[in-house]
């Protein structure tokens, strides 16, 4: 219709006006608000105030400490061109341990798949017995997404490696039917045999012992008959590092966690600003001046894995002493304790209240702690109803998850060195460091202006190799 659309064209340029100066005055709020104009640390409390909802997507936002980057994992995964060949799948069952264990192995996993340029099965794992959590060895195998996010995790590695294909079970694979044999077990440190402390000497040629180690089993690549490689179980034998500070830096960022527990770590973030009106800003990674984070590994798998006779901070004292002691420099008054065992949380909440009584009067005092109250809270304790409920039902490891974020994001935090638990989120955390050592301020193992991993390397039988074996 002719007359129609002479009116058309004002009113659809005055829409597109409309929308353009409604999008420029957004884009403007946005500045204001992330140039700190709404959210300032040094000034009140109400300027941290948006509503619950907002809050909880903001905090689930904030990749820690910063958001992949796809960069240095595609450098890695590109570098040969040819690197991927059909025919050949990796996969890796049955990895077990802690959330800290299990992550690194299913990290590592994937390292070695690219290396050898193969197809993956994503990863599954080993349940921990529910009735007995020293039983971790079992042979209920459950999905990546018991613990971690299935279709980030495929999104992320596709994203950095697109050469390598996955899929959800080995019998997907092409041709699977005319395999050359039944799965070939290997050990990703076996062609070297002995190695240092420090790791595998040569995980460059990690490809070439790889194709030897084929040929010297007569096993020819080949699409219309694959081969499928089972990567077991190894300890920390990765140098992380050999690839760069910024493929290290990332390629843990590849797995994040389930996401009801971000969403409850975030409600669990919420509460400690709500109730102790902390300065907590969602959308920083880390705030000052807000909570202590401490993490206790005195659960019962934990005790009976590091004999207490031998290893100090596997006693419950130490521990707790190391803890107060960090927790006085730091003058901070919300304490979270991260442990699977509320007994212990209990008797640590105790044992606060009597040191920082007996210390009163003692040079401690000028810290001002004691003027404080000092509180001890748990993910028991912020989460209610609903929430509280979702919590109960998750599994020892899927709790686990809640506070391993919230460990990411205390203003201080503490644990041992024999756990991989604390060593990862010290490790993640140290990407916000000025520092390039781990080993600075006093100790020998790992502190810095964010975490403390407890004592000096003295003070333990012996310290894995963390530092070098985990991607953070
Ligand atoms: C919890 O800690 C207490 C005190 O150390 C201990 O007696 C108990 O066995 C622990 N339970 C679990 C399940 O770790
Ligand atoms: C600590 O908290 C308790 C209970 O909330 C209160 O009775 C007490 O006065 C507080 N002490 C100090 C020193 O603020």
């Amino acid at each position: 219709m002719s007359t129609s659309s002479p009116q058309h064209g004002p009113d659809a340029k005055g829409a597109v006006a409309l929308a353009v100066a409604l999008i420029v005055i957004w884009t403007s709020l946005i500045n204001i608000r992330q140039s700190g104009f709404f959210y300032h640390a040094e000034s009140s409390q109400e300027q941290y105030d948006v509503p619950e909802s907002v809050f909880i997507k903001e905090a689930m936002n904030v990749e820690f400490p910063a958001p992949i980057d796809y960069k240095s994992i595609q450098d890695i995964c590109t570098r040969n061109p040819s690197n991927f060949q059909p025919g050949l799948l990796f996969s890796c069952e049955e990895q077990h341990g802690g959330i800290g264990m299990i992550r690194n192995e299913v990290l590592k996993c994937i390292r070695y798949a690219i290396h050898g340029g193969g197809a993956l099965v994503i990863p599954s794992m080993s349940k921990r017995n529910p009735k007995d959590i020293t039983d971790i060895e079992t042979t209920v195998e459950v999905p990546l997404e018991y613990l971690f996010e299935r279709e980030t995790f495929v999104e992320h590695l596709t994203k950095g490696c697109p050469g390598m294909l996955l899929y959800d079970r080995a019998e997907d694979f092409p041709n699977y039917a005319q395999r050359q044999r039944e799965p070939i077990h290997l050990l990703g440190g076996q062609f070297e045999g002995e190695y240092p402390r420090t790791g595998l000497r040569y995980p460059r040629q990690w490809r070439g012992f790889f194709d030897s180690w084929l040929n010297e089993q007569q096993i020819r690549l080949s699409p219309e008959t694959p081969v499928h490689i089972k990567i077991e179980q190894s300890f920390l034998e990765y140098p992380v590092h050999d690839d760069g500070d910024a493929f290290s830096r990332d390629f843990g960022k590849i797995l994040s966690f389930r996401k009801d527990t971000q969403a409850l770590a975030a409600k669990v973030l919420f509460e400690m600003k709500r109730q102790f009106a902390l300065p907590i800003d969602p959308t920083k990674a880390v705030n000052p001046n807000a909570f202590y984070g401490a993490h206790l590994r005195l659960e019962k798998d934990a005790v009976e894995a590091w004999d207490p006779e031998e290893w100090r901070y596997s006693r419950m004292e130490d521990q707790f002493q190391q803890q107060f002691q960090n927790l006085v420099q730091t003058g901070l008054s919300v304490v979270y304790v991260a442990s699977g065992n509320q007994t212990v949380v209990d008797l640590f909440a105790a044992y606060l209240e009597r040191r920082l009584a007996a210390d009163s009067g003692s040079g401690l005092a000028k810290d001002g702690v004691r003027n404080r109250n000092v509180t001890v809270v748990t993910k028991y304790d912020l989460l209610q109803g609903d929430d509280r409920r979702q919590l109960e039902k998750m599994t020892f490891d899927q709790q686990a998850l809640v506070d391993f974020l919230i460990m990411f994001k205390a203003s201080a935090f503490m644990g041992v060195a024999h756990s991989s638990f604390p060593w990862t989120v010290a490790l993640r955390r140290h990407e916000l460091s000025r520092y390039a050592n781990y080993a600075n301020l006093g100790s020998d193992l790992l502190k810095d202006e964010y975490s403390t991993i407890m004592g000096m390397r003295a003070d333990y039988p012996y310290v894995d190799p963390f530092e070098y074996g985990i991607w953070p």
